[in-house]
């Protein structure tokens, strides 16, 4: 594992429970008129900790209903053209840059001048770091657009549990570029992890006749690789930008407008590349009706979780929800959509990630008062 000189407590774990150790430090402390107010301090404590929790159930509901519909717009049956998955990713980054360039103004109290006068600070004065954040744009513009390759060839629960995976790429990432330490339980459960995965992915006898069992056999392994490229892009894609939000003080969303707006240039011309010749002959909005629109709205609300989540929360919490959410849509799979008919070796290797996932997070725990080398 790497070791640098440096011993630094950087991860979000790390700094929220030293803000409760230096909580507990000034309660117990007699109060000079120097110090902050406890209460202060306490009501800070208890705000963070409600953002981590609401966060985490938005993001549960937000992953569970993206799969779920995005799934079905895949697979609707339409008269006419069928949505463009390129397009919808540009559709939802500019939604993403509306939607933070709002909260900065709010940030800001409302003053257009603040908000200008912040951004021209940030982005424009500062390229070097504005350009920092085109690594990861570049990287989560490729994945958005692999995970709707990967549903338009897989069932939304197979998919679900199979992107699980990330958890893995997101701790060698970490490993290796936060120089993060994992316990004996950790790598463990990343064991537990591949073996679920594996077992998901088991192929089945019970498949119907022989054509469509080559034709899903296909499909079914593009599905899986883009479902892999995906784990890849998002572990290190994550841990990039938790580097960069936790290196510096800016604002999330201030990150997260830098991050759109290159996100929204990848997107551009990736869509005008392969798919420009649909573009000029039925435009950038062709096929487009309420699910697409849903479906949009849905990934530009994840990204603003996510964000929110890397804050308040952390990938291993991140991880968690992600759990819950494979439940909830394999019993919406199974029970809504029928399209989705569960082994009992599926059975088995969702019971193995899920309680992966958990013995990942509770060996994580208590080595969250330990240090973090950077
Ligand atoms: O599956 P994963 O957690 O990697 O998905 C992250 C999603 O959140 C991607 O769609 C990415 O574009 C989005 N995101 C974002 N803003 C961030 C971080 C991630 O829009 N700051």
């Amino acid at each position: 594992m790497p070791q640098s000189g440096n011993v630094r407590c950087e991860s979000e774990e790390c700094l929220s429970s030293g803000l409760q150790d230096a909580a507990v430090e000034r309660l117990s402390a007699p109060s000079s008129p120097s110090d902050s107010k406890p209460s202060t301090m306490v009501l800070s404590l208890l705000h963070s900790s409600r953002l981590k929790y609401v966060s985490l159930g938005v993001l549960v509901l937000q992953t569970t209903s993206l799969v779920l519909t995005m799934r079905y717009s895949r697979t609707l049956k339409e008269d006419g053209p069928r949505y463009l998955a390129s397009s919808a990713v540009v559709s939802a980054e500019v939604l993403k840059i509306l939607a933070c360039t709002l909260l900065v103004f709010m940030e800001n109290n409302c003053s257009l001048r603040a908000m200008n006068q912040l951004l021209k600070e940030e982005i424009v004065n500062k390229p070097v770091e504005t350009l920092k954040l085109a690594i990861p744009s570049g990287i989560y513009t490729l994945q958005n657009n692999l995970l709707y390759v990967a549903l338009s060839n897989l069932d939304a629960a197979t998919y679900q549990v199979t992107y699980q995976l990330k958890i893995l790429t997101t701790a060698l990432f970490s490993v290796s570029m936060l120089g993060r330490r994992l316990g004996l339980y950790q790598w463990l459960s990343l064991l537990f992890l591949m073996a679920g995965v594996t077992l998901v992915q088991w192929p089945t006898e019970s498949e119907g006749d022989s054509e469509q069992v080559i034709l899903s056999a296909g499909s079914q392994f593009v599905g899986l690789m883009a479902v892999l490229m995906a784990c890849v892009s998002s572990g290190f894609a994550g841990v990039y930008f938790e580097k960069i939000l936790k290196e510096t003080k800016q604002s999330v969303w201030v990150r997260n407008i830098q991050l759109g707006l290159f996100s929204f240039l990848f997107g551009f011309v990736g869509m005008i590349l392969y798919d420009g010749q649909r573009v000029r002959q039925s435009g950038v909005f062709q096929g487009y009706n309420t699910i697409t629109c849903t479906v949009v709205f849905l990934q530009a609300v994840g990204g603003l979780v996510v964000a929110v989540v890397i804050k308040y929360a952390d990938n291993i919490l991140k991880g968690f929800a992600a759990s819950l959410s494979i439940i909830v849509s394999a019993l919406i799979s199974y029970f809504l959509l029928e399209d989705f008919n569960p082994t009992r070796v599926f059975f088995l290797g969702a019971v193995l990630v899920i309680s992966a996932t958990f013995l990942y997070g509770y060996e994580h725990r208590p080595a969250s008062s330990s240090t973090i080398k950077v």
